[in-house]
């Protein structure tokens, strides 16, 4: 409907009018920005608590937007996140990749949202017009922002960004934009200082960032409890995650980066050479040391049958769990562990080195 919509010459009054019919098939969110349910995927393309919003809180704000220079923006969909870093930085140079020319169309016919988002339309209107999918331009085209039409995992990159946009569908519906091979590829043309944005939370997906090589970190929650996550290949010294989701990156089947065939390598590793998920915050419970956290009764037994299942003493636990303590708890450390990432780094090869595996 909307191509052939566009098989004409539109005019900007005939594109609001059109948007007006058929804007029973978006979603007003809470902020009065629509978004849109890709029915094949079965999942909105931005939070309902505010398409834009989102954009802001999780996106530009953690990147520190305002002093980047170059933007790679994957997964462009609207155009919301390029347009708010352009509104919030406006000398920024932007690279947009989107695979979808029907979600692009989609992007052209929402209500202008500030004069930063007729820009990104623009740039978004200019790459359809060039690959013939529109007839007419109605907007002008900044020079310093470009979309590109294609499969962002299929791209070639040439250049360095100081920031990168990572917002892919979830990684539990679509898990191939947070490959280890895609996230390899990101940090090659991440620059030194940069950082890699997702709303992200998923333990999956963090393993992944560290497997390929970046520091992982969280960003601020905004209007939910789970932080987004923000990758660098620098020590930042930004915010660490909590010890449960560093455990669970770090000693459960969870934290099997995404790979081909992770589901069958998750469960020949899970209770063998890997812990299942239930133990996060256990083995204070069960073993009595450091301090104690609240678990059901359920809980605790699935844990107690994952760690006998597992086959190590109290000794080689607080071994493993150690680089998480302020002090040593093992007596066999010579230092301490600072950020998130060098916490499960270690406790990975604690655990591996016991069950005989050697990953350094
Ligand atoms: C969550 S939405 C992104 C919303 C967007 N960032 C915005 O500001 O409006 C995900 C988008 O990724 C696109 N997409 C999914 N896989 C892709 C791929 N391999 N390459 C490029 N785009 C892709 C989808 O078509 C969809 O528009």
């Amino acid at each position: 409907m909307i191509k052939e919509f566009f098989s004409k010459e539109r005019a900007e009054k005939e594109r609001k009018e059109f948007f007006e019919k058929i804007k029973n098939h978006f979603i007003k969110t809470e902020d009065s920005t629509y978004t849109y349910r890709d029915p094949q995927i079965q999942e909105t393309m931005h939070s309902v608590t505010g398409a834009y919003d989102e954009s802001i809180y999780k996106f530009c704000i953690p990147s520190v937007i305002e002093k980047r220079k170059y933007l790679l923006d994957l997964f462009s969909g609207f155009g919301y996140n390029a347009s708010a870093a352009l509104e919030m930085n406006p000398q920024l140079k932007i690279d947009m990749i989107e695979k979808d020319p029907e979600i692009l169309l989609m992007g052209l016919l929402i209500p202008d949202i500030s004069e930063a988002h007729r820009k990104i339309k623009g740039a978004i209107e200019s790459s359809l017009y060039d690959a013939g999918f529109i007839k007419n331009r109605v907007y002008e085209s900044p020079e310093n922002v470009h979309l590109f039409i294609e499969d962002a995992l299929e791209f070639r990159f040439r250049d360095i960004y100081d920031v990168i946009f990572h917002d892919a569908y979830s990684p539990e519906k679509d898990w191939k934009p947070y490959s280890l091979n895609f996230f390899k590829k990101l940090y090659k043309v991440l620059e030194r200082t940069g950082v890699l944005i997702t709303y992200s939370s998923s333990s999956a997906m963090r393993a992944t960032l560290l497997e390929a090589g970046f520091y992982i970190w969280a960003s601020k929650p905004h209007r939910r409890k789970r932080s987004g996550t923000i990758a660098s290949k620098i020590d930042l010294k930004l915010r660490n995650l909590s010890k449960k989701e560093e455990r669970i990156i770090a000693l459960t089947d969870l934290g099997v980066p995404y790979i081909e065939n992770r589901d069958v390598l998750r469960k020949k590793l899970r209770n063998r050479t890997l812990f299942s998920s239930s133990i996060k915050l256990c083995f204070e419970n069960i073993y009595n040391f450091g301090e104690k956290s609240n678990i059901s009764e359920r809980e605790r037994n699935r844990a107690e049958r994952s760690i006998k299942r597992m086959e190590l003493t109290e000794e080689e636990i607080k071994y493993i769990v150690c680089p998480q303590y302020e002090k040593c708890i093992c007596g066999m450390c010579h230092r301490r562990y600072k950020n998130t990432t060098e916490r499960i780094k270690e406790m990975k090869f604690r655990l591996l080195k016991l069950k005989g595996i050697n990953n350094k």
